[in-house]
């Protein structure tokens, strides 16, 4: 049987993070040409190495990506170097150590960066898209875009993911009849500098965090990017407008 994503384009934001390098190395082994985007040039040429060790070419296009300049770079670095775009997975993210304080620039700076990115993203990549007639593209809430999850002080997380949500329903609807799948994933706690900066808070915390969800331990980021691959893939033709948890049981309580 042939790879998933043979000939296919992919672009992954926040990939030089976590669950981003896990999805691109899991795209380049399905056969996709992936563009690696971070904010962080070091990590993000790091898994451009380990996307072609695992058999993907790759370019990594460095900047932030709440900037609309920026986004435009990515996306038509992405075309002008491999011919199209066909799918993206938008998952760069940030959850701010002092959002329990309700200050006003953290709470406009979350939202730049984990709601207006994947707006930008979306503005950018459905072009593209649609001049090929098809494409997927996964965008990255949280549980926390579900459910406060018992986090009470989260103001401009919690509220932030909860806006990709609604952010990717519109979008799904908008482009379903030009066959142009957006779905969105909302991972439990997941193992990562974001997670661990949080952890880092206290024991406590980390105990609670690590035995969060019913299954009794946090995801390995290759678990979350697996979902993201499969929303991507054709396997997922019929899926749109769908939030999908991955987040060992914490959400069924
Ligand atoms: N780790 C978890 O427990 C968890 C749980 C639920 C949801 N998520 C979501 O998953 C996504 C990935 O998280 P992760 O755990 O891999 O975190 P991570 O910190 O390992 O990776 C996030 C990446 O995004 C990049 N980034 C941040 N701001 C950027 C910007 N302005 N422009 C470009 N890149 C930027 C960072 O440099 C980093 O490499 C995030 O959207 C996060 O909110 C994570």
């Amino acid at each position: 049987m042939g790879r998933l994503f043979e000939n296919r384009v992919v672009i992954v934001t926040g990939a030089g993070g976590a669950i981003g390098r896990a999805a691109a190395i899991g795209f380049a082994k399905e056969g996709a040409s992936v563009i690696v985007s971070d904010l962080k040039p070091d990590t993000a040429h790091e898994t451009t190495e380990l996307v072609k060790q695992a058999g993907g070419q790759s370019i990594a296009v460095c900047g932030d990506i709440s900037i609309d300049a920026e986004v435009q770079r990515l996306v038509s670095s992405a075309v002008e170097t491999f011919g199209s775009l066909d799918c993206a997975f938008n998952n760069a993210g940030i959850t701010p150590a002092d959002d329990h304080t309700w200050n006003e620039d953290v709470f406009r700076r979350t939202f730049e960066i984990n709601l207006l990115s994947q707006f930008l993203c979306l503005k950018y990549q459905i072009p593209e898209m649609l001049k090929r007639g098809r494409g997927a593209i996964v965008n990255t809430a949280s549980i926390m875009g579900l459910v406060s999850a018992g986090e009470p002080a989260t103001p401009a997380y919690t509220s932030s993911k909860h806006a990709v949500i609604g952010l990717t329903k519109a979008a799904a609807l908008a482009y379903a009849k030009q066959n142009i799948r957006v779905n969105v994933l909302c991972p439990g706690v997941v193992r990562s500098a974001m997670s661990e900066q949080v952890m880092a808070i206290s024991e406590d915390m980390r105990a609670r965090l690590m035995n969060h969800a019913p299954m009794g331990r946090i995801a390995e980021p290759e678990e979350v990017a697996e979902a993201a691959i499969w929303l991507c893939s054709d396997k997922a033709s019929f899926v749109t407008g769908h939030s999908m948890v991955v987040d060992g049981g914490f959400t069924a309580q």
